[in-house]
C-alpha cells in the first residue's frame, strides 16, 4: 500500500496548527517534507504523531531544543514504530517525571508558604520568619527546594 501524501495544509488542519509553524517546525529540524513533480510539499503521514508530540511536549513546556534531541532517537528514513517511540519516551522519562513532581509540588504548595518573602500566608511566620530564606537566594525557595 504506498504510503499516504499529505500537503501542508492536511497537516495543519489534522493538527490545528498554522501553516506557518509547520515550516518553522521544519526550519528546526523537527519534521521533514519533500516536493512533489508540482513543487508541492508533502509529508508522509507519521508526520501528524510527531507534530502532535511536539505540540503536547511545547505545552509541557519542554524546548524545542530538548524535543529536537528527543526526536533524533526517531529514525528520518522510515515510520517510526513502537518500539521507536518507546526509545523516545524512555530518554523523555526523566525529565517528563521531574516536570510532574514540580507541578505537583506547586499544586500541593498553593495554599501554604511558599518562601517567596511575603510574609502574607498563616504559615509564613512559622517556614520563613522574617523572612529568613532570603538569605538562601531569590524566588519562592521552598518551591525550588
Ligand atoms: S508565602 Fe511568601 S513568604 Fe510565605
Amino acid at each position: 500500500m504506498a504510503e499516504r501524501e499529505l500537503s501542508v495544509g492536511e497537516v495543519a488542519k489534522r493538527c490545528g496548527v498554522n501553516v506557518s509553524t509547520l515550516h518553522f517546525y521544519e526550519e528546526k529540524g523537527l519534521i521533514n517534507s519533500w516536493r512533489n513533480p508540482g513543487n508541492q510539499r508533502r509529508y508522509k503521514a507519521d508526520v501528524l504523531r510527531r507534530v502532535s508530540v511536539i505540540k503536547a511536549a511545547q505545552k509541557l513546556g519542554i524546548s524545542l531544543q530538548d524535543i529536537k534531541l528527543a526526536f533524533a532517537s526517531l529514525p528520518a528514513s522510515r515510520t517510526p514504530t513502537k518500539q521507536d517511540w518507546v526509545k523516545l519516551s524512555s530518554s523523555w522519562q526523566q525529565q517528563l517525571e521531574a516536570r510532574i513532581q514540580s507541578m505537583i509540588k506547586l499544586k500541593d504548595s498553593l495554599d501554604a508558604c511558599i518562601g517567596c518573602g511575603c510574609l502574607s500566608m498563616k504559615t509564613c511566620p512559622i517556614y520563613n520568619p522574617q523572612d529568613k530564606l532570603a538569605t538562601e537566594g531569590p524566588g519562592p525557595v521552598l518551591l525550588e527546594r
